[in-house]
């Protein structure tokens, strides 16, 4: 069964528009949806439909993230064996390993930010010069990698690291920066020093997405020649312990620290608009033309409508003042076509009633939002305020 909550009837100045005293009880009686015109009753079951579909979507995401997490949890087991094998390679040993050859090459596209292959490898830390040249050409590389040191993440150089590092002669580093998280995926270009030239083989470009939880997965490829090897850069072991609200940042590209984020610019969205007149049965929207406040300059007069300018939790009121006998008078809150809540007043003796209803949501950039008056009769005058439509942002999302 459809319920509906009933709006808030609030008993306005009832003196100014000639109240005879009579505020009975009964006018506080639930919204019955049987009581309601039919198209009415239609737009409460659609609605109802629509936040079926809405959880519906919400398990459907659930299932994938659970299928993700599995597929991760997996791709870890594999790589623990894969390890014990590539650790065992040495240079002259000229025969490709097909380490990581899959079953099957139709992969279907997934975030490389929970499905990657971890490479926790200590002889690639920027601090290690080890007897053993390593040389990536020597991999069968597929897919996207996250570098380790001893289960710590950390991630590439992106300065020149010095020759015989990084277990190898000619280390790998990236020259260029690491990308933001609402980059996405990027290409960089991969340098390789040697003889005092930081870029003395140019590696074939790999890519580089940033991901949630400040870690970076790489698209690695097999090098231009050998001995070539990617580098985890030591330093950046500190990024790994970087928290949510904080970034790692480096000037000098050596020393690096987890910095606290700047706080996103809120936007300010305040508006508040006023219907000088009366209204009566059906008026699409509501053209409320008299602006009190509309800082962020995103509720149109002309038309009525407020368009979200930024992605974000959004608070709405509305307001009537209705009279007349036995009439009923609905005002719904329309967002993005969708009837979303409703003021609603029945007046059965000969007295009018104020009513106010708010409504809290979250909306995308460029939602609109409007009040259509769907029956009855609703009054103002130009001072008296009583139809009414304001919102706010309340909180920005990214
Ligand atoms: C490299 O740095 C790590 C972490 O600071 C340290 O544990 C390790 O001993 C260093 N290795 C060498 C060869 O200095
Ligand atoms: C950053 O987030 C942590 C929790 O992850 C919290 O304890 C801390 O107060 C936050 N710092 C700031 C400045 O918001």
């Amino acid at each position: 069964m459809v319920v509906l909550a009933v709006a808030v009837f609030v008993m306005l100045s009832s003196c100014a528009f000639g109240c005879s005293g009579n505020t009975n009880s009964s006018e506080l009686k639930l919204w019955n949806i049987d009581d309601q015109p039919l198209a009415v009753q239609l737009a409460a079951v659609y609605k109802e439909l629509e936040s079926l579909r809405c959880e519906q979507t919400t398990a459907q995401q659930q299932q994938n993230a659970l299928h993700q997490m599995l597929i991760t949890t997996h791709e870890k087991k594999r790589t623990k064996e894969v390890e014990t094998t590539l650790l065992d390679y040495r240079i002259n040993h000229e025969e490709e390993h097909n380490l990581w050859s899959s079953e099957e090459d139709s992969k279907p596209l997934v975030d490389p930010c929970y499905h990657y292959t971890v490479l926790d490898q200590a002889w690639r830390a920027t601090n290690t010069t080890t007897k053993y040249k390593m040389c990536d050409r020597h991999a069968k590389w597929k897919g996207w990698y996250r570098l380790f040191y001893n289960g710590k993440s950390l991630q590439m150089p992106e300065r020149c690291v010095p020759v015989n590092k990084c277990g190898t002669h000619a280390p790998l580093w990236l020259a260029g920066p690491h990308p933001k998280r609402r980059q996405g995926v990027v290409t960089r270009r991969v340098c390789g020093h040697w003889k005092k030239n930081c870029c003395a083989f140019k590696s074939t470009p790999i890519k580089v997405k940033k991901c949630r939880g400040n870690y970076f997965v790489y698209q690695f490829t097999k090098p231009t020649s050998c001995y070539l090897a990617y580098c985890a850069d030591i330093n950046t072991l500190v990024c790994g312990r970087c928290r949510r609200n904080q970034s790692c940042v480096s000037r000098d590209k050596i020393n690096w620290r987890c910095k606290r984020k700047r706080r996103l610019l809120s936007r300010k969205i305040h508006f508040f608009a006023s219907y000088p007149g009366q209204l009566s049965g059906k008026v699409n929207k509501i053209r409320y033309s008299k602006v009190l406040v509309n800082v962020g300059r995103a509720f149109n007069k002309r038309t009525g409508v407020f368009k979200a300018p930024v992605k974000g939790v959004y608070q709405f009121f509305f307001s009537t003042h209705t009279g007349r006998n036995g009439r009923k008078t609905d005002l719904w809150l329309v967002i993005n076509g969708y009837w979303v809540a409703v003021s609603h007043t029945h007046v059965s003796s000969p007295s009018t009633v104020g009513s106010l209803s708010t409504y809290m949501t979250f909306l995308r950039r460029g939602a609109l939002v409007f009040v259509t008056h769907n029956c009855g009769s609703s009054w103002a005058n130009a001072a008296s305020m009583t139809i009414t439509f304001g919102g706010s942002l309340l909180a920005q999302r990214k």
